[in-house]
């Protein structure tokens, strides 16, 4: 929410909605980065790393948060991004200023190739080269994202201490932990060898993935680094990591670190990238767990602010069923503000783009301002976020689709995500328990659960004849559960449905 009317959300706002997050039942919430920065990445291009920008408020005002927050027994985590600072950064202005300039190796410089273009074919995830041309030093420097987004040289000791101090600066004012923004891609390649083609390529993908990422991606050494920054969490009691890490589940079990000295969670985000359809999260269920190390906690991530919304992936009635499949699987689930509510993913016109993204990528659908638009507080005018016009525009379903009215509706999405997060709350075999597939169709999801939860399901949901159907068809099947009971989750496409079986009598 914006708590000062200039249109763009801000920690102020953060404090006015805590009642809300805690009567949702939210235990930590994640905000995405608050420090000063030009915003060429809304954030992600941080010229200081220990301080806050005046658009979100002051250290003051952060501290004030903090300990509200705290008040009410939830915890905060930070968004820390160490692959790469503004190019306004004081580091970056010191390294571009000469060759000699005292942290020149705290960048990844590289000479022209002997033709005079970029060093190797590198790409950056927001179009085109990672290699931007420094006319001055005349050299190339590296960028992964954007070319305001330089990238450290973590192979540099300076580097890794001036960033690991920043995690200290955070964790002595009491923030709880991080979220660490593209663990995967902190270290390259030494001999900066060309990434090979990427056979899986279509058109209509992002130019980025024309290529692997072999060369700038989940190089071993990274794991030195996720160490390091696990080492400084260990320095305080009770903190906690978490990699926003986008790999296939069998690379990214690394990131737990050799006995578990890695992030704590790993971001695992195959519920956002999978196509929806029961067969396929079951077996992304299966496989997931399988490969979990016997030290590994599991986390499941249903949204976030990169990637379109789950009601714009799969429709209302099934965004119901993702509520439930995200809060009744082991592990801590994740969740993106509004999708409590069902908003779904807002259309921006050409004039009204703001992601760098899609302005050098556009009309792929690679944008992200349909999924960052003002959070829906209530039927007033811009949705109760701000008294002033709002960065990006509002959705138009906003009269109904809105917190307010949705905590009034009893059987609201909102209201069943309340319901489960409570539920949840109570019942440790949804965080602790076993986690057993029975294999009884193409769209359908059993879980084996306890008594208490097929209660909840029965009554959240009125099953139809279809639950009849299944329930009597998955009774059978479903005794090899060894359950109490068993739950059934349906992803048909024509229909929702839920039902519990009991196995034992
Ligand atoms: C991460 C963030 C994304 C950002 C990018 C560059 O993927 O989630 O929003 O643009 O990193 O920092
Ligand atoms: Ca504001």
């Amino acid at each position: 929410m914006d708590s000062n009317g200039d249109g763009i959300g801000d920690l102020g706002g953060i404090r006015r909605k805590l009642d809300y997050l805690q009567w949702l039942g939210v235990d930590a919430i994640w905000i995405s980065p608050i420090y000063p920065s030009p915003m060429a990445d809304f954030g992600y291009d941080i010229s200081n790393y220990t301080d806050i920008d005046p658009i979100f408020g002051t250290v003051a005002e952060f501290d004030a948060l903090l300990d509200d927050v705290h008040g009410r027994g939830m915890k905060l985590l930070l968004d820390y991004v160490p692959n790469h600072t503004s190019d306004r950064h004081p580091w970056f202005i010191d390294a571009r200023a000469s060759r000699s300039s005292q942290r020149r190796d705290w960048y990844i410089w590289r000479d022209p190739d002997p033709g005079g273009g970029p060093p190797n074919n590198w790409r950056a995830n927001f179009g085109g080269s990672a290699w931007a041309w420094d006319k001055k030093t005349g050299q190339y420097y590296y960028h992964a994202f954007l070319r305001e987004q330089p990238d450290l040289n973590w192979r540099n000791p300076q580097v890794q201490r001036a960033m690991l101090e920043v995690l200290r600066f955070w964790l002595d004012r009491g923030v709880d932990g991080f979220r660490v923004d593209v663990m995967h891609h902190l270290v390259k390649d030494t001999e900066f060898r060309d990434n090979p083609p990427n056979p899986d390529f279509r058109s209509g993908m992002s130019p980025y993935r024309e290529l692997l990422t072999t060369y700038t991606v989940d190089l071993p050494e990274v794991q030195e680094i996720v160490a390091m920054m696990r080492a400084v969490i260990e320095e305080y009691d009770d903190r906690m990591l978490v990699g926003e890490i986008y790999l296939p589940v069998e690379r990214l079990m690394a990131y737990y670190g050799a006995s578990g000295r890695g992030a704590h969670l790993p971001f695992n985000f195959q519920l956002i990238l999978l196509p929806w359809k029961a067969k396929e999260i079951a077996a992304a269920v299966g496989r997931y767990e399988a490969l979990l190390p016997s030290y590994a906690w599991p986390n499941w991530v249903l949204g976030n602010h990169d990637k379109p919304r789950i009601v714009s992936r799969a429709g209302a009635a099934q965004a119901r069923i993702a509520a439930m499949l995200l809060l009744t699987l082991r592990g801590t689930p994740t969740m993106y503000y509004g999708d409590e509510i069902g908003m779904r993913d807002v259309p921006i016109a050409p004039d009204q783009v703001q992601d760098p993204f899609e302005k050098n990528v556009p009309g792929l659908g690679l944008g992200r301002d349909p999924v960052r638009t003002p959070m829906q507080w209530s039927d007033v005018e811009s949705a109760g976020f701000t008294s002033g016009t709002s960065w990006l525009p509002l959705a138009d379903d906003f009269k109904t689709i809105n917190v307010a009215n949705l905590m009034q509706e009893r059987s609201s999405i909102l209201n069943l995500y309340h319901r489960l997060i409570q539920l949840r709350r109570k019942e440790p075999a949804l965080s602790v328990g076993d986690y057993a597939a029975v294999p009884v169709g193409n769209d359908l999801i059993v879980l084996c659960e306890n008594q208490r939860i097929a209660d909840f399901w029965s009554r959240s949901i009125s099953p139809d004849n279809h639950a009849a159907s299944i329930s009597a068809s998955c009774r059978r099947r479903a005794l090899s559960c060894g359950s109490q009971r068993t739950s059934i989750v349906s992803m048909s496409e024509s229909r929702t449905s839920f039902s519990c079986v009991p196995t034992k009598a």
